[in-house]
């Protein structure tokens, strides 16, 4: 079984609104039948999970951890290594407050990190001396592995890079990245906050130990929702952010028993709804094919990018499409990115995201304050992308005229 785009057109309330939503990066409209999935929960069996005997309560834990496989098969895990929580934000933390980094270690990046794969690594440098060091040099924001291989040193322990860049779109070698952090037996983290959903993410291929991932973005899941896919291995490292009930096998006043991960990371009452929706939401996006959403996105970006034509219009990133996800970063000479938002959608109802994408040190890097960008999904039609190019061109020739 597949999707056409009309169906999951279709199957999208948000899109009758008339919008053109270019705005997938920041979030993703939901589906009917994640709407439904969430809706049936509230309707039938409304009740806490891992908890209890009742029907309604086994029924929501059946259905919250048949999730927990939906969401390892999209990223050829095992349900044990998928972790939930509220965001990639709250993922990445995991990993930082959970691994035991300690003054000294050190921990490699990127200059062209979203700030929540930057912010909890400066927080270890503050809090336990642990030395951050950045790496990247390259004008399409391209990561080599070169640089990281010289960046290393004996207290290497972990090196974390995002998979696709929410702010200009490059494709990151990561499989190169995780071999090289395997050679050194050093861990690797993938923020794969754009990359899950719109195009193939196998973790054993990439071979790293840890990928964090939002439910609201490629997967048309719900909003509040993520997961942290932390290897069978490595699972047992992490110490939970949270703790309290629902993780325990015995407790006394002074000491407890906590049950094994992944349920060790579900203290407090999870986000059930939230949680089953994603579950539909990763059957809804494997019914659609990740490889035919990869695909139609790389054909709705290459005509996006055909604003590179207009001399008024810089597009940032690789033009190399093998290289760029489903976005599109850019600038009208004499207007400010939230002016040229503004003007897109008050013509045409076209929603982009402007301004600087909570990734600052990539637009420092490239000498900017920010950009305009635009962001696909499956869903979207070669029509409204023609609609976009359209206005951009005008817009950029009404400037070059002033
Ligand atoms: N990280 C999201 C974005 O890039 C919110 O817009």
């Amino acid at each position: 079984m597949t999707k056409s785009v009309d169906e999951v057109r279709a199957d999208i309330p948000f899109l009758r609104t008339g919008i053109i939503y270019l705005d997938n990066a920041a979030t993703t409209p939901t589906p009917e039948p994640v709407i439904e999935a969430m809706l049936s929960y509230y309707h039938e069996f409304s009740a806490n999970v891992g908890r209890g005997l009742h029907r309604a309560t086994r029924r929501a834990t059946e259905e919250f951890e048949a999730a927990r496989e939906k969401v390892a098969r999209v990223i050829g895990a095992k349900p044990s290594e998928i972790i939930f929580t509220k965001n990639t934000t709250e993922a990445i933390n995991i990993v930082a407050r959970g691994l035991d980094l300690k003054k000294g270690d050190k921990v490699i990046t990127s200059l062209f990190e979203h700030h929540s794969n930057l912010l909890p690594w400066q927080r270890l440098e503050k809090e336990r001396g642990v030395r951050l060091e950045v790496v990247g040099s390259s004008k399409e924001c391209l990561l080599d592995p070169v640089e990281f291989e010289v960046a290393m040193d004996k207290n290497t322990r972990l090196i974390t890079t995002h998979h696709v860049s929410n702010a200009i779109g490059s494709i990151q070698p990561v499989e190169e990245i995780g071999k090289l952090a395997r050679d050194h037996e050093v861990l690797y983290l993938v923020d794969a906050a754009q990359s899950v959903g719109h195009m193939p993410v196998d973790v054993r291929r990439i071979g790293c130990d840890f990928l964090a991932a939002p439910g609201h973005k490629g997967l048309l899941g719900p909003q509040g929702t993520g997961f942290l896919y932390a290897r069978e291995d490595k699972i047992f490292e992490l110490e939970p952010l949270l703790t309290g009930g629902g993780i325990v096998e015995d407790v006394e006043l002074h000491g407890a028993k906590l049950v094994d991960p992944p349920q060790l990371f579900d203290a407090g009452t999870p986000n059930i709804p939230g949680i089953i929706g994603l579950g539909k939401a990763c059957e809804y996006v494997m019914d659609i094919g990740i490889d035919k959403i990869a695909e139609r996105e790389k054909k709705l970006t290459e005509r996006m990018l055909v604003i590179g034509k207009y001399s008024q219009v810089e597009v940032y990133g690789p033009m190399n499409l093998n290289r760029r996800g489903g976005v599109v970063s850019f600038n009208i000479s004499g207007l400010g990115p939230h002016e040229v938002a503004s003007m897109l959608d008050e013509l045409a109802k076209i929603a982009i995201r402007s301004g600087h994408h909570c990734a600052q040190p990539t637009f420092r890097h490239l000498k900017i304050n920010g950009t305009a960008r635009a962001s696909v999904h499956y869903f979207n039609l070669e029509t409204e992308v023609e609609k976009f190019v359209e206005l951009v061109g005008q817009i950029a020739r009404e400037m070059g005229t002033l």
